[in-house]
């Protein structure tokens, strides 16, 4: 996004909650999705937007996804050209992996790091296009004049010192809210930040209820849980196993999924006969599919010793070759876990990795229901649907950066002056962010976040019940009593309880956003599953749901979504 603002020409800042190129997106490590057409000359777009609208379970945005799998091959080209360097075929094209949903392998990858060959191209391409860059800076409100943005109010972590950034648009690309969760494959910043000061200034947010649990993460042991194991992992040939040696996951295919799959070659039917040599396995299932055969495999007493399952890529790959594609998961189990994954299986079991709800936007430009605000990647909710195929995060955060970037930046040529934010409400952020210092109060932040996290895991997660949910709802209602009360000791600079308690404001706004569009959607659909409603409904399919502040009150409504023109419902 700061990329294409700066090359129209306007003057861009990039404000970073950590460094400049920390962020989740290493986390995207098994590959980017584009149909390049190197692995399968078949692929195409039309077959991505399938795929993709397949995988989201019919709610995506579909403009959103038609912009998305048009604009993808150009944006990883483009990468190239600016420095990325891809595995490649013995033919010297940028090679390709399966993953799952994915009719054909469609995805471009470094090994397994390629979430941060992204990240190092941009930073490198990014620092020479002449856009300031301040890191370590956290943003706690943004500014509006006259129903538009106009800036943002933060602190640099390091002094505790407070600034304002004048800004004729601004752009957020925060990410996603996994730390509201227990077991996450998110790192400290993914606190909902972006989602949280869109609502607030006015935004909608749309699908919150959808929340992606990736089906392997570390399990073991404690003190990395949660840390993801790639999906490239199986993309490579790894398989799922139980406690009793099974390979489970034939028992897990949906019964939809063969009269879903127009599938030439009868795939869908030999999996379902239990065939291994199918040439897509089942454990390239959707990750909503594989996460519930882990967690439902633990339930029935087969997991494996730590609570998961055993993924094993050992009996099915060499080492050299386990090396060569898998460096990061080598190094990581044998660092972390003293695990050699040459030689045994590993343990996995699923862990929150996203969130396909978030700020609504306008397909073409990005723009939120908030002039002058704009958003992409993670924390812009639509083109994912119910459920996010792997590799199509990657590809998002290009698409839509750039699109945002050049949409921001014609929308502050039309603005004559930023507006001047008034001195009063710059006193009143101020007073607000120092109010944890009072010594009146009594509540720790820790203990808030912690509690926050173990409500949010029970009562909202992976599996839900409107009871669990109701209760979840009443349980949050009073940590955001108790966050009020939070106290910090010490003074302001750098001290991570301050910066903690500040996060929990974004964070309870998040997990009431979640709880409250799970509980109004009655059905099962991709990432959200109703323990009470196993099925999905019809009904449900043709509406998306909009959260949004109305006199400080968070309200949730089910909308009808546009139809699929007929030129694209063809391709489904
Ligand atoms: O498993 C992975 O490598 C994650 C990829 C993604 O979330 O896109």
């Amino acid at each position: 996004a700061a990329i294409e603002a700066s090359a129209q020409g306007v003057s861009v800042g990039l404000v970073c909650k950590s460094l400049l190129g920390k962020a989740h997106t290493v986390m995207a490590e098994g590959g980017m999705a584009a149909s390049l057409r190197n692995a399968d000359p078949r692929d195409n777009w039309e077959v991505h937007f399938r795929d993709t609208i397949r995988g989201g379970k019919h709610i995506n945005n579909w403009r959103m996804v038609e912009i998305f799998c048009q604009e993808a091959a150009a944006r990883v080209s483009e990468l190239e050209e600016w420095g990325a360097i891809f595995d490649r075929t013995k033919e010297g094209l940028i090679a390709q992996r399966n993953f799952g949903g994915h009719r054909y392998p469609r995805l471009a990858h470094v090994g397994d790091r390629t979430g941060l060959e992204l990240l190092r191209t941009l930073q490198n391409h990014g620092i020479h296009q002449g856009f300031e860059v301040y890191m370590e800076c956290c943003v706690v409100e943004l500014i509006k004049e006259n129903d538009q943005v106009c800036g943002a109010f933060g602190f640099w972590r390091e002094s505790g010192q407070f600034v304002v950034f004048k800004a004729k648009s601004v752009i957020l690309a925060t990410g996603g809210l996994g730390k509201v969760y227990k077991v996450t494959s998110n790192s400290w910043e993914g606190t909902g930040d972006g989602h949280a000061l869109a609502y607030r200034a006015g935004a909608e947010l749309i699908d919150m209820e959808f929340v992606q649990f990736h089906p392997t993460g570390m399990v073991w042991p404690p003190s990395v849980q949660g840390i993801l194991v790639t999906e490239g992992v199986r993309g490579e040939g790894g398989i799922l196993k139980n406690s009793d040696g099974k390979r489970f996951m034939f028992e897990y295919i949906p019964e939809t999924f063969a009269a879903e799959t127009s599938d030439s070659e009868g795939e869908a039917s030999r999996w379902l006969k239990g065939d291994p040599e199918a040439r897509r396995p089942p454990e390239l299932l959707t990750r909503d599919v594989v996460a519930k055969a882990i967690r439902s495999e633990r339930i029935a007493g087969r997991g494996s010793p730590h609570g998961g399952a055993f993924l094993d890529i050992a009996s099915q790959r060499d080492a050299e070759y386990i090396k060569k594609k898998l460096p990061s998961m080598y190094h990581q189990f044998m660092k972390l876990g003293n695990l050699d994954i040459t030689s045994k299986p590993m343990e996995v079991g699923p862990t929150c990795h996203y969130v396909m709800g978030g700020v609504r936007v306008e397909p073409e430009t990005a723009m939120t229901t908030v002039k002058g605000l704009f958003a992409a990647g993670e924390v812009a909710g639509g083109l994912h649907g119910a459920n996010r195929l792997g590799g199509n995060s990657l590809t998002d955060l290009l698409v839509f950066g750039a699109r945002a970037g050049f949409h921001a930046a014609k929308y502050s040529k039309e603005i004559a002056e930023p507006f001047n934010p008034s001195e009063d409400l710059l006193k009143k952020m101020e007073l607000i962010s120092l109010e944890q210092f009072d010594p009146e109060r009594t509540e720790n932040p820790y203990s808030v976040m912690e509690d926050l996290q173990e409500i949010m895991e029970n009562n909202a997660g992976i599996v839900r019940t409107k009871d669990e949910m109701e209760k979840g709802l009443e349980l949050l209602q009073e940590l955001k009593k108790r966050r009020e009360k939070v106290r910090v000791e010490g003074n302001r600079q750098y001290n991570p309880a301050w910066h903690y308690a500040l996060d929990l404001k974004n964070l309870l706004c998040v997990a009431e956003a979640i709880t409250l569009a799970a509980l109004k959607r009655e059905e099962s659909r991709g990432g959200h599953t109703r323990d009470d409603f196993p099925k999905s409904s019809e009904s449900f399919q043709r509406v998306n749901s909009f959260i949004s502040d109305k006199g400080g009150k968070m309200v949730i409504e089910n909308r009808e979504r546009e139809p699929i023109p007929e030129y694209l419902q063809k391709l489904l």
